[in-house]
C-alpha cells in the first residue's frame, strides 16, 4: 500500500511542480501543512530550493525533513496545503484555511471532483486516512474563498486527475 502511494505521489509531484515553481521560489520559508509521509514535501523542497518545515497531526515522516509540532505564527513566507482540504468536512474547510493564514501566505492545491479522484480516495480511506470526499469545483472554491486567486493546473491528457491551485491574494 505504502509503495503504491509513494509512486502515485511522485507522479503527482512531477505534474504539479511547474505550477508550484511559479509561486514558491528558492529561499522561501515554507510550511507544508498536512505533510503525511513527506514524499510530496521533499519533492517541493528539491524542486524549488525553498526552506521547508513540515507539520501534521502526527509525525509519520519517512524522509529527513524537519517536523514542527507547534509552528510559529508569521514565521513563514508561504504555507502549503496540498490535498489536505478534501480530507476535512465541508463546514470546517474555510476555518482551517483561515487558521493557517496566520502563519504565512496560503497556497492550496486540491483535487477537482472526478470519478478518478473518488477512486484514489477510496484507496486512501482503506489505508486509514479520514476521507469525507469534500472535493469542490473551481466555482465552489471561488464562493468559499473569495480572497483567493484560483486556477486549474495544466496537466497532460494521459494524467488521470485534475488539480486546482488557490493562492491567497
Ligand atoms: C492525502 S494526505 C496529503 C499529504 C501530502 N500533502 C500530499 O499531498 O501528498 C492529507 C493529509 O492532511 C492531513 N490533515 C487533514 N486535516 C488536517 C488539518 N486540519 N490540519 C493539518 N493537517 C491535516 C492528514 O493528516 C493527512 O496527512
Amino acid at each position: 500500500m505504502g509503495f503504491i502511494r509513494n509512486m502515485t505521489c511522485r507522479r503527482r509531484a512531477t505534474v504539479l511542480m511547474p505550477t508550484i515553481r511559479k509561486f514558491i521560489v528558492k529561499g522561501d520559508k515554507v510550511l507544508d501543512v498536512g505533510c503525511d509521509t513527506g514524499t510530496m514535501s521533499l519533492e517541493v523542497k528539491r524542486g524549488t530550493g525553498c526552506l521547508l518545515d513540515c507539520t501534521d497531526f502526527t509525525n509519520v515522516l519517512k524522509h529527513p525533513l524537519p517536523f514542527i509540532d507547534k509552528p510559529e505564527m508569521g514565521k513563514y513566507d508561504k504555507v502549503l496545503l496540498i490535498d489536505v482540504l478534501h480530507h476535512i468536512i465541508e463546514s470546517e474547510q474555510v476555518n482551517v484555511v483561515k487558521y493557517w493564514e496566520r502563519f504565512g501566505k496560503v497556497i492550496i492545491i486540491d483535487t477537482e471532483p472526478t470519478m478518478t479522484a473518488y477512486l484514489v480516495d477510496l484507496f486512501n480511506e482503506v489505508g486509514g486516512m479520514p476521507t469525507p470526499y469534500t472535493f469542490r469545483t473551481l466555482e465552489g472554491w471561488e464562493l468559499a474563498l473569495p480572497d483567493y486567486k484560483i486556477e486549474k493546473v495544466k496537466t497532460s491528457r494521459l494524467y488521470p486527475l485534475k488539480h486546482l491551485i488557490m493562492v491567497q491574494k
